[in-house]
Formats: C-alpha cells, structure tokens, sequence
C-alpha cells in the first residue's frame, strides 16, 4: 500500500503553489494525497512567517498535533514542517517539537520522499540553485493555475522576512515559463497567474519582464493572465503598455505601496517617493481607465508618526484602491526594521490598523457600487455556498456569485451585477457586453 499524506498550507499564493509543487513530487514517488489527517501516514505543513501572527499560528498546530495524535487509531504519522517558518528557525524547532519529525526549506522539497522514508530526524534547509521544473504541481484551484517566474527576493525591505526565507533572487527560463502556460491553456486553465516576489525584476538573459509578458499573453490563447507581486520602484512603462495592449492580460493590478509617508518609505528601503508611486497610477489609469488596483499597507512601522500615519489614510482616499490588503507592523527578527528605535505601542499600530479598515471598507463599498448594471465578463471558479450557486471572477479579481446555475469551472460568460457586497457580488447571466 502507498503512503498517504495530508498536506495543509499557510500564507501566500506562493506557498499555495509550493504545496502544488510538493503534492506532485509525492505522487511521482507513489504516494497519495488524503483529505483525512485522522488516517494519513504523513502530515505536511506549509508555513509562512511573513508576519508574526502567521507564524504562531502554525506553530500552535504543531503543539496542537503533538497532542492530537495520541488519540489517533493509526498511532504517530510522520510530522513535517515545510516553508518559511521551517527555514527561518531550522534545527530548533526539532528541538522544540519533539513530535516534529522533519524541517523542510522552500528549496528542499526534492528530498522529501527521501526524508519522508528514511529514519533521520533531521531539518534540510540549504539554499539551492534549481527551481521545480519537470516536476508537474498536483493543482488545487482548477480552472485557477499558478506558474512561477521567479523565487526569492533582493530587495530587503527594512521590514521584511522574505529574502531571509526565500534566498537570492533567481529567474526561471523564459522558455520553461512559456511551455507550462501553454499548457495550462490547453488543459482549460481560464486563469494563469504568474508569480514571484517581486516580477518586474524578472530576467533571463536579454528577456525581461515585459517580453515575457508579452511572450505569456500569446503563449496562453483566450486564457486570462495575471501577475504578482509588483513593485513601484520596478514597474515601468513598458510593462503598463503590454497590460493595455494585449487582450487575455487582466485589467488589474496589486501594487503595494506600504506607506504614504517619504520618511516612512526612505526606513522602509522602498526605493520609491509617494510621488513618484502616484504617478505610476497615473500612467496605469491613463493607458488603462477601468484598472482594478490593490496594494498592501502597513500601519505603525517604527518611527511612524501621527503626521506619518495621516498621510497613509491620505493615499488611501487619493488612490481609492479597488481592494487594500492592510496589515499592523509585526517585528520579524534578523530584519533591520527589528533593531530600529521608537516602536510604536501595540495598542496604538492595532487603532492604526482599524482606522484605515474602516476607510478602506467604506472605499470598497463605494466602488463595488458603481459596478450596479454593469455587464462584466467573468471566469467561473467553482460551486459557491449554496447548492446551485457558482461562484466566478471578473478581470479584476472581483468575486461574482451566480444563483441557479449549471455552467462549469472554466466557462467565461458575461454577467449583470445586481448586487454588491464589499469584495463580493453577485449577478445574472446576460448575452451582451455594454460597449
Ligand atoms: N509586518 C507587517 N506586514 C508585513 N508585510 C511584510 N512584512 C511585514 C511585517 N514585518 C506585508 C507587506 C507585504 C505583504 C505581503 O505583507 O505589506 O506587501
Ligand atoms: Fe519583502 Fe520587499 Fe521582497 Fe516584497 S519586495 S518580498 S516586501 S523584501
């Protein structure tokens, strides 16, 4: 009988798509996946340590599995901590964890049948050249793929763990790139989201990012393609003008800004001016006026002042995102931003916090609003909540709920929004799109 395994994953779309990665390395080893933790013979986390909350709580799985299994009919599985908590603390967390039987990095997760079968307690978390090409991920999210462009990270923002985590920054090849997104085309795949830390500064050889973009766009037929994580201070002119002129590019974008204060962003080592930030948005609303931005902010970053602060709600109803992703400043050690003075109080990042939710929330509301009528194109992603329902996407990631349909993951059609309700719409199936 072959091993079964029970995977679960924390944090960002990449870990999502390491989880892909290391269900497809399993199973070409002959194990196979279970939904059942109570009955798997191993159990996988994949952890994220981007924040310190994220990291708490798979740690607190870990002490919570320790005691679960005892009461498991098939005895102790074989417990394994994948990701970036299991590169940041290695070693220690076997020491920590005595039920824990192995610590697997991001770049490591070729050894894992071996690990998985062999007798070592040990954690493996060298850097490593490779990438994960010719293994075939096990996706989870049809019609919904990922494919990677690059892993890791060189920009070392004060604040961030990543580069820490995730290594050097290293570019897959373009041809690989284009073979997988073709293929994921072919296969019915509606969505292909390219991913990487930081895409604009993708390079392989003489291609950079907005030559592979474009390279993507026809490689993937009728099928969608979005891209994250932007950069401001990398996103140039080019990239704006393969995103307006190729059709199956998504009219959307995540670009985070972090801050809306220049001292704030310098502590930051953003690389950019709130300046010069506005004015990418200014050129993405020009070539592109029905654009759907998001971006992610940080409230209470050592050093942020009352002024500093106002400034961030102030970009916030400048830009009027679409969608903010906001998050209150969390220490991460071995970060510069960690050993930096006048830390702002718990109490006052978390009032911070709430404060620009409420503005955002109050945004959103506001642009879901004038979507009313409004005939929009959008890629059905599976079954919603009720029975009946569907649920789909618009270009710009928008969530569209259908009642009472039967069109399958994959299908695009065109729907009327009737109504809104924050990220969430839902809508009527309807023949033509407005001009
Ligand atoms: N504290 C709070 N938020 C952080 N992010 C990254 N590191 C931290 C941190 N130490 C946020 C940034 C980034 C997103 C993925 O997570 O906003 O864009
Ligand atoms: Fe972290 Fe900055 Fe790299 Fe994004 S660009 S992963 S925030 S260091």
């Amino acid at each position: 009988m072959s091993m079964t395994y029970y995977i679960h994953v924390y944090g960002c779309q990449m870990n999502v798509h390491d989880s892909e990665i290391i269900s497809g390395i399993l199973e070409l080893e002959g194990f196979s996946s279970t939904e059942d933790p109570e009955s798997a013979d191993v159990i996988l986390l994949v952890s994220c340590a981007v924040r310190e909350h994220a990291e708490t709580r798979v740690l607190g799985r870990l002490s919570q599995l320790g005691g679960w299994w005892r009461g498991r009919k098939s005895g102790k599985p074989l417990m394994v901590l994948c990701g970036c908590v299991a590169q940041e603390h290695g070693d220690g967390l076997l020491k920590r964890f005595r039920d824990l039987d192995l610590v697997v990095g991001p770049d490591c997760y070729r050894d894992l049948p071996g690990l998985i079968r062999g007798s070592a307690r040990i954690s493996v978390v060298d850097f490593r050249e490779g990438d994960y090409t010719g293994i075939e991920p096990v996706r989870v999210e049809f019609p919904r793929a990922y494919v990677t462009i690059m892993r890791g990270c060189d920009n070392f923002c004060s604040y961030c763990i990543v580069p820490y985590v995730r290594g050097r920054e290293r570019s897959r090849k373009s041809d690989v790139i284009l073979s997988e997104v073709a293929a994921l085309s072919e296969g019915g795949y509606g969505e292909i989201t390219l991913l990487g830390q930081n895409v604009n500064s993708y390079h392989d050889e003489k291609i950079s990012f907005p030559l592979l973009l474009r390279r993507v766009a026809s490689a993937a037929g009728t099928s969608w393609i979005r891209f994250v994580t932007s950069h401001p201070k990398d996103l140039g002119r080019e990239t704006v003008e393969v995103m307006a002129s190729e059709k199956n590019i998504c009219r959307y974008l995540h670009l985070p800004f972090q801050s809306g204060s220049d001292v704030i962003l310098k502590k930051m080592n953003r690389g950019y001016t709130v300046q010069e930030y506005l004015e990418r948005i200014e050129v993405l609303r020009e070539a592109m006026p029905d654009i759907v931005l998001s971006t992610d902010v940080i409230a209470g970053f050592p050093g942020e002042s009352e002024e500093d602060f106002q400034k961030t709600a102030d970009l916030l109803e400048k830009v009027r995102f679409d969608n903010a992703f906001l998050f209150k400043y969390s220490e991460r050690s071995g970060t510069t931003a960690c050993g930096l003075e006048d830390s702002v109080p718990e109490e006052e990042r978390l009032a911070r916090l709430n404060h620009l939710q409420e503005l955002q929330r109050m945004i959103t509301i506001e642009k879901s609003g004038e979507l009313l009528g409004r005939t929009l194109r959008i890629l059905i992603t599976g079954p919603a909540k009720k029975p009946r329902q569907q649920a789909g996407r618009t270009e710009g990631n928008r969530i569209v709920i259908l009642d009472d349909t039967d069109f399958c993951p994959g299908s695009f059609l065109n729907v009327k929004i009737t109504r809104a309700d924050g990220w969430t719409h839902f809508g009527e199936p309807c023949g033509n799109m407005e001009s």
